[in-house]
């Protein structure tokens, strides 16, 4: 299920190393197939509630085919606090909902033709339909949202979103701007991304009936956990190949989003190598790509971004490892340690 998306020239090593990590996600979701399948047949479910001159592109979007991490979280939290209910489905649902219109909207922004293996909705229908279609899938997990008996899912939910969508505000603004992406880059990757992950294990855990204190360490380790993930995303971007990814790579660099491996050379180069550097972002162009990998392998920047991934890993374990004795933290542990692995894997030679 999982497209790791690792390694620009495949080789049978890197092959099996993928297949392994592929093996170690198998057994993390295993237990939660009933629980995913669910969820998979929920989203399809919601095709009915868009207008039926919509039910194309519903479909086409709504069709599970992503890795339905944040779906795996709620699940994994629930199965630590005692088991899924229905209620955990429903969260899920609105929290992939809520992910895949900011992927939609995202692919506006980056130009992006390929998604999930397939043509991005804007590729297929235009930006304008894009944009809109955008605002319908957050609309109806609103919807969905506000059918729970309390304000509180509606509303955390929606301020989610919010956090969300101003952390990729906030790095539209800084693009290209070394100096203020480099304060901003980290406070960026926990809202646009780190958020949501947040939001699963908060919300799983409140679908549980968890005390305060559970659902808040949860919370913290779906921020630390979503945060590692969009930083291992962002060295993917540079180091990864479309097709086992799925999507269009090398955006963030053609779109001047400066990820941690661009801001860490930034950071150490000498004058000469800071201003090609300044220079190529500028107006890059993909026959600049040796030359920067060049460039970050004098730096060592890569090995510093994923030395990153690995400390935001450390600190989701840290709060586990707070959590009282009751909660189940097995899945949770492994989850992390797959991400370790999948990082690892972008590195070793193959
Ligand atoms: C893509 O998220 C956007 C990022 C936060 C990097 P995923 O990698 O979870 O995308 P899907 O859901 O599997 O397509
Ligand atoms: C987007 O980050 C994260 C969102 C909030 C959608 P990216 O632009 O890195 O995501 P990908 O690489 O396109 O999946
Ligand atoms: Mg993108
Ligand atoms: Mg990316």
């Amino acid at each position: 299920m999982l497209a790791t998306g690792t390694k620009a020239t495949a080789t049978p090593a890197a092959d099996s190393r993928d297949a392994e990590v592929g093996l170690l996600w198998k057994r993390i979701t295993g237990p939660l197939e009933g629980f995913l399948d669910q969820v998979s047949a929920h989203l399809v479910g919601q095709v009915r509630s868009f207008d039926p001159e919509l039910t194309g592109l519903a479909e086409y979007t709504l069709q599970g085919t992503g890795k339905q991490l944040r779906p795996t979280l709620v699940g994994l939290v629930g199965q630590a606090l005692g088991g899924t209910t229905e209620e955990h489905v429903r969260v899920a649902v609105i929290i992939e909902m809520i992910h895949l219109a900011t992927l939609v909207h995202d692919d506006v922004m980056d130009e992006a033709s390929l998604r999930r293996g397939r043509l991005t909705v804007a590729a297929r229908w235009g930006n304008e339909t894009a944009v809109l279609f955008g605002d319908c899938l957050f609309a109806q997990a609103l919807v969905q949202a506000a059918s729970f008996p309390t304000p509180e899912v509606c509303r955390t939910v929606a301020q989610a979103t919010q956090v969300v969508c101003t952390g990729e505000i906030l790095q539209t603004r800084y693009r290209r701007d070394f100096e203020r992406s480099r304060h901003s880059y980290r406070r960026i990757l926990e809202m646009k991304t780190g958020e949501l992950f947040a939001l699963a294990c908060e919300l799983g855990a409140w679908c549980s009936r968890a005390p305060a204190g559970v659902r808040e360490g949860l919370r913290r380790f779906g921020l630390a956990f979503g945060t590692a993930y969009q930083l291992y995303d962002d060295c993917l971007d540079l180091l990864g190949e479309e097709q086992r990814a799925g999507k269009s790579l090398g955006t963030d660099l053609a779109k001047g989003k400066l990820t941690l491996p661009i801001l860490l050379a930034w950071e150490r180069a000498d004058a000469r190598d800071r201003s090609r550097l300044e220079r190529w972002i500028r107006e890059w162009h993909p026959q600049y790509l040796p030359r920067l990998r060049q460039l970050l392998d004098r730096y060592q920047a890569l090995p510093g971004a994923l030395a990153e991934v690995h400390d935001h890993l450390t600190r989701a374990g840290r709060e586990l490892a707070h959590l009282p004795a009751p909660v189940q933290k097995e899945g949770l542990r492994a989850a992390a340690e797959f991400l370790a692995r999948q990082t690892d894997n972008l590195t070793t030679p193959g």
